[in-house]
């Protein structure tokens, strides 16, 4: 196995720490997404793209089906940047596409989960031997500059409309930051989720075999583990709506009873019944959020793929 170089720093890991207790102990409650994502979780979300519901990774499959050659053409990269990998399966068709036209190409994948960087190893060897993998483990939010990114051009990728994950301020501070490393000859392709009828996006994250339910349990497990806490799963529900004003669908974890959190400096967390923690956002995009998100960031969009439902879009962007 390829080694795995740890970027995350003790301080970012101190500064988590009291983060997620404050948090906790606000009156509306929420867990980092990053947290979603362990070794478990990122199984569980291997299991989730491939449910009935789960539209997006098909989408956007078919759409690199469909489209690789003409993206890689386009930008013709030398290393292949990705962000928040998983496990690559879908990006596999951009690299091994390139890989025929340049045998030298890079590949390096920047990912909280060790697990999914694990995956992303096995999957991209499959195509070749040869080609160079990169694994970093850390946060793609804060991160980033501490990788050294030495061939190019480049072509960063942000797939599985992760960028939905963040409100504003947090999408903005993400594309700023890439926007500051992006070389004038390299490339992003960002793939995001669009607005479409409300009950196919509430579906998606409410599957029947209720893997999405277990995914959004299993962060409890994680801050257990991590932080010492002794949240019981079973005193709470799953709950994935669309809140239309935001255009965003917002996963909790909601309490059937009142109950106390002890914390290891000896304060605790009071829960109500019925009170909810905030697990996850994911945005659903119009072209005039994403287009102004983009200009704010000094980057434009060269070409962009969809489906014939419009469902799903794939951005090729660069510098502005
Ligand atoms: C929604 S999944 C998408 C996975 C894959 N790109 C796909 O399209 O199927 C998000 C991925 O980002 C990773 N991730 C989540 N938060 C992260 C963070 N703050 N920093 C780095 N990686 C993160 C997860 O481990 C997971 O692999």
């Amino acid at each position: 196995m390829k080694k795995i170089v740890d970027i995350g720093d003790s301080e970012s890991k101190q500064k988590n720490r009291s983060n997620i207790f404050f948090s906790l102990k606000n009156s509306s409650k929420s867990i980092p997404t990053r947290y979603l994502y362990d070794e478990l979780g990122s199984k569980l979300f291997e299991k989730i793209c491939n449910t009935e519901e789960y539209y997006l990774t098909r989408v956007e499959q078919y759409l690199l089906e469909t489209n690789a050659s003409e993206i890689v053409k386009l930008s013709n990269p030398t290393d292949i940047f990705e962000f928040g990998s998983g496990s690559s399966k879908k990006t596999t068709l951009l690299i091994g596409e390139q890989f025929e036209n340049n045998p030298n190409i890079s590949y390096s994948s920047l990912d909280i989960s060790r697990k999914a960087l694990k995956m992303t190893f096995e999957q991209v060897k499959k195509i070749n031997n040869k080609i160079q993998i990169n694994l970093f483990k850390g946060d793609f939010l804060s991160d980033l500059k501490k990788v050294q990114l030495i061939n190019t051009p480049r072509l960063f990728l942000f797939l599985g409309s992760t960028l939905g994950n963040f409100d504003d301020k947090i999408a903005l501070a993400f594309l700023t930051g890439l926007r500051k490393v992006m070389k004038k000859k390299d490339y992003f392709l960002l793939g995001i989720d669009m607005l479409k009828e409300e009950s196919i996006i509430t579906s998606a994250y409410n599957d029947s075999k209720g893997i999405t339910k277990r995914f959004n349990k299993n962060i409890l497990q994680v801050v257990n583990k991590k932080y010492k806490l002794k949240f019981n799963k079973n005193n709470f529900e799953h709950q994935a709506y669309f809140n239309s004003r935001k255009s965003q669908i917002e996963m909790y974890l909601k309490s059937k009873k009142e109950h106390k959190i002890q914390l290891p400096d000896n304060s605790s967390i009071q829960i109500n019944s019925g009170e909810k923690i905030l697990t996850e956002i994911s945005r659903k995009f119009s072209f005039k959020v994403i287009q102004s998100l983009l200009k704010k960031s000094d980057l434009k969009i060269e070409k962009k793929f969809q489906d014939k439902k419009k469902y799903y879009t794939l951005m090729l962007i660069r510098r502005l």
